[in-house]
């Protein structure tokens, strides 16, 4: 090798070298950051492999790039009593006592998350009834301690109505002093089946999005 192609060899060398260790380090700072990271999904729909969860996996797919750790509480088809304002919880300081040890088990976990997203379907323009019940007697009793946690509304329908519903579900985090993230849509994707969730492009950018901005946020 003549004396000028080595020089330069070594330098191409040296530099890959550099860039290679400098990158590998912002990839560990990136992921050390988000290690501790925790968002928890309340889905729902009756359906564990529905549509709402199609748009809840869009949005874990970021999480998973991110190390971001990501849990999903399918809540649509259990039995849900919805609250009966017995102010007990008020009262009496205590998580709501007409919740199972199962729905206790969700709002603790919900406390320990960096983020909440609340999914629905869209049921006659609004939440779906079951989530509703839940949302309710959580918020109702436990709100202080989801208090500056981001909170951030997904919701899917077959055409119309998903306003409605975004709307019912950020009723939960502005009343609650938490910050909410939002995309560059409302936060919807559209659609009668899976499949054709996979034709909404715009849904699947917004979420996209989304899950961006809320990693940005907490
Ligand atoms: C009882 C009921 C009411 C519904 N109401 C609406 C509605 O008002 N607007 C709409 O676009 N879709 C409506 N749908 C369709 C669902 O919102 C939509 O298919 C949703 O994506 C289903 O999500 P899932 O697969 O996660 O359960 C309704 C479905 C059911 C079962």
């Amino acid at each position: 090798m003549k004396k000028r192609e080595f020089i330069r060899t070594s330098i191409f060398a040296g530099t890959g070298l550099i860039l290679g260790n400098i990158s590998g380090r912002l990839i560990k700072k990136s992921d050390r950051k988000n290690k501790n990271k925790k968002v928890i999904a309340i889905n729902g729909s009756p359906n564990e492999k529905g549509n709402t969860a199609y748009a809840l996996s869009i949005i874990g797919e970021i999480f998973n790039n991110e190390n971001i750790n990501f849990e999903i509480i399918h809540v649509g088809k259990n039995d849900i009593r919805g609250c009966i304002a017995c102010m007990r919880c008020h009262n009496e300081k205590t998580v709501c006592i007409h919740t199972t040890a199962e729905e206790k088990k969700w709002i603790e976990s919900m406390k320990t998350a960096d983020a909440l997203i609340l999914a629905s379907p869209t049921y006659f323009g609004g939440m779906a009834g079951t989530m509703k019940s839940f949302l309710d007697k959580a918020f109702y009793s436990s709100s202080k301690d989801f208090r500056n946690k981001t909170g951030v509304a997904v919701v899917t329908t077959r055409r119309t109505g998903a306003s409605m519903t975004f709307e019912g579900l950020n009723q939960y985090f502005t009343i609650n002093e938490m910050p909410v993230a939002s995309s560059t849509y409302w936060n919807n994707i559209r659609g009668l089946t899976v499949d054709n969730l996979k034709q909404d492009s715009e849904g699947i950018r917004t979420l996209q999005n989304l899950a961006k901005n809320i990693i940005k946020m907490i």
